[in-house]
């Protein structure tokens, strides 16, 4: 199984301001066909929590902070997102869930699927038996 990986993005640096930059299939190893930005989380609250079986995603931190906890079924990383230009690759298959944001931080996910209610596994009982007999 592939693993979650902190990818370091280019990051032109300015006087006048930097500028980082992704491009499908050669900063990240998938098309992108999918952004979405979560933002407004009032403390405490946790997003994702579930698994995909088929999106891969890398998450980015374009403001703010905020730690993602990804789990292949028996280890647990958790990741801490707080530069623009550092990119969580998260693949196929994992469980993921983000945490600890703080005040107005901005989370962006590329995604190498359109949205799909079906690539979702919402149990954490469900993904233990799929990784776990897909392991054996
Ligand atoms: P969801 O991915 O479940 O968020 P989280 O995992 O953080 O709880 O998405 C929340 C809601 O938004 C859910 O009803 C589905 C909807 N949604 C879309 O319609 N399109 C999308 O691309 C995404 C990511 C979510």
């Amino acid at each position: 199984m592939k693993k979650p990986e902190i990818f370091q993005l280019p990051k032109i640096e300015d006087p006048r301001g930097n500028l980082s930059i992704i491009e499908e299939e050669q900063h990240i190893p998938f098309k992108i066909e999918r952004v979405y930005w979560i933002y407004d989380v009032p403390g405490g609250q946790m997003r994702g929590g579930h698994a995909f079986k088929e999106q891969q995603e890398l998450i980015v931190s374009l403001s703010g902070s905020f730690d993602v906890v990804v789990d292949d079924g028996l280890v647990k990383q958790t990741f801490s997102l707080n530069r623009s230009y550092y990119g969580l690759f998260v693949p196929a298959g994992l469980w993921r869930q983000m945490q600890n944001f703080s005040t107005n931080s901005l989370a962006m996910i590329l995604s190498s699927t359109h949205y799909k209610a079906d690539d979702y596994i919402r149990e954490y009982s469900e993904f233990l038996k799929l990784t776990l007999n897909n392991d054996e």
